[in-house]
């Protein structure tokens, strides 16, 4: 018999320092905020990601739902909220669609406002995320690109089980200076 818990079972957690925090998928009603959040991360930390605040601030928030998802499907994006119902931050599953590869999904998306960094809530969401994917089921494993400068979040990842296999080169340019991609990986246990 499976005991495990239901797929759309995303706890409400509260670290010591992160206050009441609640992680939960994002939804259609969410897109205003996750937006908001969106355009903020890629406005303050330009080298963090491959998509740009220019070709971004414009879009409307409604193009955003359909990446939101569902737990079960593999795809979805998680949002942490605070006691209040503000979005904190948020990261995304994508898992890959053709048949080879559909045991595989990204993580990509991670954020958390400037102003609730440090409180252990990206720690929360990588560790919701890698609980949800268990659940899905032949989804086995997790990838993820990072800027290797960014050691910070390196480790965070890597304290998340996440092991780097590879490094790519010049993988983005921002402001004509050019940053590498460490390429990650985490088995996911069922
Ligand atoms: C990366 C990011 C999501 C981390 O979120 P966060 O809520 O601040 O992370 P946490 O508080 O859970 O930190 C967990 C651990 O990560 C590390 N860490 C996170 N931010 C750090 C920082 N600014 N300096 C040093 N270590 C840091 C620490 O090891 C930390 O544990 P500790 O606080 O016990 O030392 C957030 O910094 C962010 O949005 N950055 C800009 C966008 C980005 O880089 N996204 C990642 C794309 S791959």
């Amino acid at each position: 018999m499976n005991h495990r818990p239901p797929v759309d079972a995303v706890d409400r957690v509260e670290p010591a320092n992160a206050g009441t925090v609640h992680i939960r998928p994002l939804v259609a009603a969410d897109a205003v905020a996750y937006k908001a959040l969106r355009d903020e991360a890629l406005r303050t930390a330009p080298d963090a990601f491959t998509s740009d605040y220019e070709s971004s601030v414009g879009r409307d928030a409604s193009e955003y739902v359909a990446r939101f998802g569902a737990l079960e499907s593999g795809q979805f994006f998680l949002g942490a909220f605070d006691a209040a119902g503000q979005l904190l931050g948020c990261l995304g599953c994508e898992r890959e669609q053709r048949t080879k590869q559909r045991h595989c999904a990204v993580v990509v998306g991670m954020m958390v406002s400037p102003a609730a960094q440090r409180r252990g809530i990206g720690r929360m969401l990588v560790e919701a995320c890698m609980q949800a994917a268990s659940q899905v089921p032949g989804l086995t494993q997790l990838v993820l690109t990072v800027t290797a400068s960014n050691h910070h979040v390196v480790r965070l990842y890597e304290q998340a089980g996440f092991r780097a296999w590879g490094l790519l080169p010049h993988a983005i340019v921002v402001d004509g200076v050019g940053y590498d991609k460490l390429h990650m990986l985490r088995l996911l246990s069922h």
